[in-house]
């Protein structure tokens, strides 16, 4: 069977042939049978005379009609998605489309849809055309004028894009709100919400002096919950003017928080609609990681209003334009926010953990995909987090100032247009004087490129000379890579781990430790002179390029880097490399039977971390993690899940066991005396704190903990006055003693059973628990009553934690997990397909497995296959995993 919705290429790129420049709407609400008028100004684009085509989705077309006449039936047609009117005027006309659409009955949460009770609208990419027929397109900009009319009682609240503009009752028990929205805007950006919500006020006053009104809208039993995403919003208004010099331009900022929602947030101008998750907070109820997350997710959707909003997407092809810039900013906001290594460390593991796999799966696609069937397959890790890496790369060629230029010189060149990728990159260009075409490869090649590096070193020349070659596995979309042009920062370090001068000729790092490569040839060899001793080599420094690197050090010069390396980043990187050597090599026992054990050498150097009260403890607790099983799998040729947990287990309770009075001894050192506040300092104390906890109530496998490590468990989450530290308890607990664990548990639900997003917590962590029998368990907790197949963060914290993160017994050698999924996906599919796609990912990856492994997660993408009615979302990753 073949997608039925075909796919769309790039290269068939066409200008509309009509703009729309004003849209009336007029939208009655009912949760049945809304009502939507609408009156397009529109306006022909090309001298060709063409159809006027719009497009028009899982709606009743109620009337059409031309310049105020009524079009009978054979004036227009209304098939595959598409409203045509043959014959429009060559002057600008209006069309005016009544449509009827059913709120009620809309579980794909795309377009208008019903959040408990509450009405709210999803647009991006393609859901307004299920609203009303448009070009819904985002080279099609219009000013939009909204009029809501709802029941006052169930609907108190009546929102839309823009200002307030009029408002009043209806003789029938209804009001109305007329918004308008004076920036030009792609219909994607659209926003209506409507319901019965209470609203927190604030105010910002803007550099040039502006008062904004600041709105945030919650059901009102969340009323006292708002405080810290109110902050994370001012924060990152001042933020985005005082680094990249940008005001907001509205008199009005509204935030509604809603619990069902696809994604984390959207950005629709001046009406951001967000997953409670990335509201919510308070600290009985939310984790510091929660409140970074809030701050980071608030201030993303902020900053699109310039790099997304002010200046949008010629196409859907262009996302990453956006998404990838946008990330980039909000990567850069909490950095500065919090720690700056600490937070590279996080995102770079996210790139190497996950988006690295989707580079070389069956996903696989540039960041500016030359394809797609369901454009909603493509909000990926790719387009996001890669896409922010590669804006990295341009930001650590150009330096801050350049890059800065640049930046001004996009907002200049193209506020109020519809643009692509290369119009960023040609911004660039200006601002750098350099040609960047060789760079534009990362736009259009797919693939994780792959660094060799040696080193040779002449003591009679006193010369060290790096070679780095490169290759690019081949992907879908080009089987020969041309090589990609990539900054490469490295440091010499001497014998006794101090820096040796590279920086002979002043490049353009500022520390003058640090020398920035350029790569550009397939091979290329760097000399360094006036070199006294053997150097060691820090690769990489920062992760200046998302690359993988295949470098031979010795353990020696691991250990010189974990200690003496000026850059944070490879301190840590070391300290992972030297960790991943040492599983990988027991993974290789555990195969062959052999005991396993860990090399003292190892536990010694995460006990100098540990230790070494000089470092920011978030930092440390970074350096003590062991690699992800995903990135350890990432080093298999066959991704043996099973060895993998079990000996990264055996290593944490190795840990836990060896250093047992240090961890002690820090984790009450750690143990704060003042109530829960959340800032970087006190976050990061708890991470630490917390992260002594999980080695030392870490079990061996099949092993019993003693009672005092349980009860230190125990009373953490007793005592705790936050939920960092409750569940972060929990967590300890839960997965070391299956009876301590179940009687915590219960506890923890009747406290907070009425909270959704706790629930979404307690549901998370017994689905990620790896003590046996978890699978039997998250079936039970399927039927249990504060589940529900309908709410994404319900099936994400459940279903995707247990398929995505419970490696070990989601690959159970039975097959039942994928079996498990097989069942979930399918009933999940007619009712959010775009949830269910995303649900697939863990299935996709068979190739990387055991012959019987492929063959039961191939059976299962088949069933999904067969399954009468697939949609679009889910046939295109079933046919791309399966081809
Ligand atoms: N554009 C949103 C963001 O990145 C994400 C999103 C995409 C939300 C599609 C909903 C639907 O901020
Ligand atoms: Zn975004």
């Amino acid at each position: 069977m073949i997608a039925q919705k075909k796919e769309t290429f790039l290269k068939d790129y066409q200008p509309p042939a009509y703009l729309v420049d004003r849209v009336d709407l007029r939208i009655e609400l009912d949760a049945q049978s809304t009502l939507v008028q609408s009156r397009l100004l529109c306006r022909p684009n090309q001298q060709t005379k063409k159809p006027l085509v719009l497009n028009g989705k899982r709606l009743e077309v109620v009337q059409v009609a031309l310049n105020g006449s009524v079009l009978t039936r054979n004036r227009f047609t209304f098939t595959d998605g598409l409203l045509t009117i043959a014959h429009v005027p060559a002057e600008p006309f209006e069309v005016a489309v009544t449509t009827r659409i059913n709120p009620a009955e809309n579980t794909a949460l795309e377009g208008l849809y019903l959040s408990s009770g509450n009405y709210c609208t999803q647009c991006e990419p393609e859901g307004f055309r299920t609203i009303t027929c448009f070009p819904d397109r985002p080279d099609v900009m219009s000013v939009f004028t909204t009029t809501v009319i709802g029941d006052k009682t169930s609907c108190p609240v009546l929102l839309a894009n823009g200002n307030l503009m009029a408002s009043g009752d209806l003789d029938d028990g209804r009001h109305y709100a007329t918004w308008h929205d004076p920036f030009p805007k792609p219909s994607y950006l659209f926003a209506l919400v409507a319901g019965d919500l209470v609203r927190i006020s604030d105010t910002f006053t803007t550099r040039s002096g502006r008062t904004v009104a600041l709105h945030i809208y919650v059901e009102a039993r969340n009323r006292d919950k708002c405080g810290h995403a109110m902050r994370s919003l001012k924060k990152a208004m001042r933020w985005d003017e005082e680094h990249f010099g940008r005001e907001y331009d509205l008199d009005l900022y509204m935030i509604v928080a809603v619990d069902d929602f696809n994604m984390g947030a959207m950005e629709n101008k001046g009406l951001n609609v967000f997953n409670s998750k990335y509201v919510l907070a308070l600290p009985e109820t939310a984790t510091d990681a929660d409140y970074e997350g809030i701050e980071a997710v608030i201030a993303h959707e902020y900053f699109h209003n310039w790099t997304g909003n002010r200046i949008t997407c010629r196409d859907w092809f262009q996302l990453s334009l956006k998404e990838g810039l946008t990330v980039f900013r909000d990567q850069e906001f909490t950095a500065d926010m919090s720690s700056r290594p600490v937070k590279r460390i996080e995102d770079v593991n996210i790139i190497r953990s996950l988006q690295f796999r989707e580079d070389s799966g069956p996903m696989a696609h540039p960041v500016r995909p030359p394809s797609f069937v369901e454009i909603n397959n493509f909000y990926t890790l790719t387009v996001y987090n890669k896409g922010a890496e590669v804006i990295r790369m341009l930001f650590t060629l150009l330096g801050a100032e350049t890059f800065r230029q640049g930046m001004d010189i996009y907002f200049d060149r193209h506020d109020g247009q519809a643009v692509t990728c290369d119009d960023f990159v040609a911004a660039m260009e200006t601002a750098w004087g350099k040609d960047l075409s060789q760079f534009k490869r990362w736009y259009s090649q797919a693939g994780t490129p792959e660094l060799t590096v040696t080193g040779h070193y002449s003591a009679a020349d006193q010369q060290f000379i790096l070679e780095i070659e490169q290759s690019c596995p081949p992907t879908r979309e080009s089987v020969v890579k041309e090589p990609f042009f990539m900054p490469i920062a490295i440091g010499l370090l001497d014998e006794n781990g101090n820096a040796l001068p590279v920086n002979t000729d002043a490049g353009t790092g500022t520390d003058t430790d640090t020398k920035m490569l350029i790569l550009s040839e397939q091979r290329q060899q760097y000399f360094f002179p006036n070199i006294t001793s053997k150097p060691t080599v820090s690769f990489l420094r920062n992760f200046s390029a998302p690359v993988k690197v295949h470098h031979a050090q010795s353990e020696e010069e691991l250990h010189r880097l974990m200690t003496h390396d000026t850059d944070p980043f490879n301190r840590w990187e070391a300290g992972q490399t030297l960790s991943l050597r040492h599983i990988l090599e027991q993974i290789a026992n555990f195969q062959h039977q052999q005991p396993i054990s860990i090399r003292h050498r190892l536990v010694r150097g995460l006990r100098d971390f540990l230790l070494d009260t000089d470092l920011d403890p978030a930092f440390t607790a970074m350096a003590v993690t062991l690699p992800t099983e995903n990135w350890i799998g990432q080093q298999m040729t066959i991704i043996d899940p099973v060895a993998i947990f079990s000996v990264r287990q055996q290593f944490r309770a190795q840990i836990g066991l060896q250093l047992r009075d240090e961890l002690l001894q820090r984790y009450h050192d750690l143990t704060g005396d003042i109530p829960y506040q959340y800032n970087a300092v006190e976050a990061a104390r708890r991470t630490l704190r917390n992260t002594c906890l999980a080695y030392l109530l870490a079990p061996e496998i099949g092993g019993r903990l003693t009672p005092e490590l349980l009860q230190l468990g125990t009373e953490q989450y007793q005592r705790s006055d936050n939920m960092t530290d409750s569940i972060a308890a929990l967590g300890c607990v839960v997965n070391a003693d299956a009876a301590a664990g179940a009687a915590l548990l219960a506890d923890f639900y009747t406290k907070w059973q009425h909270d959704p997003l706790v629930v979404d917590k307690w549901l998370a962590l017994q689905a990620g628990c790896s003590l046996p029998g978890t699978l039997e368990h998250v079936k039970n907790l399927t039927g249990h009553a504060s589940f529900s197949i309908k709410n994404p963060n319900k099936v994400r914290a459940l279903i995707a934690t247990f398929c995505a993160t419970n490696h070990n017994q989601f690959h159970a050698a039975d097959g039942h997990g994928y079996c498990f999924l097989g069942d979930q996906v399918i009933r999940l599919d007619p009712l959010n397909p775009q949830i269910a796609a995303r649900m697939l990912t863990p299935l996709t990856q068979w190739r990387r497995y055991d012959p019987t492994r492929q063959q039961m997660m191939c059976e299962q993408l088949e069933r999904i296959r067969r399954q009468p009615l697939v949609s679009d979302d889910v046939q295109e990753v079933v046919d791309r995993s399966l081809q």
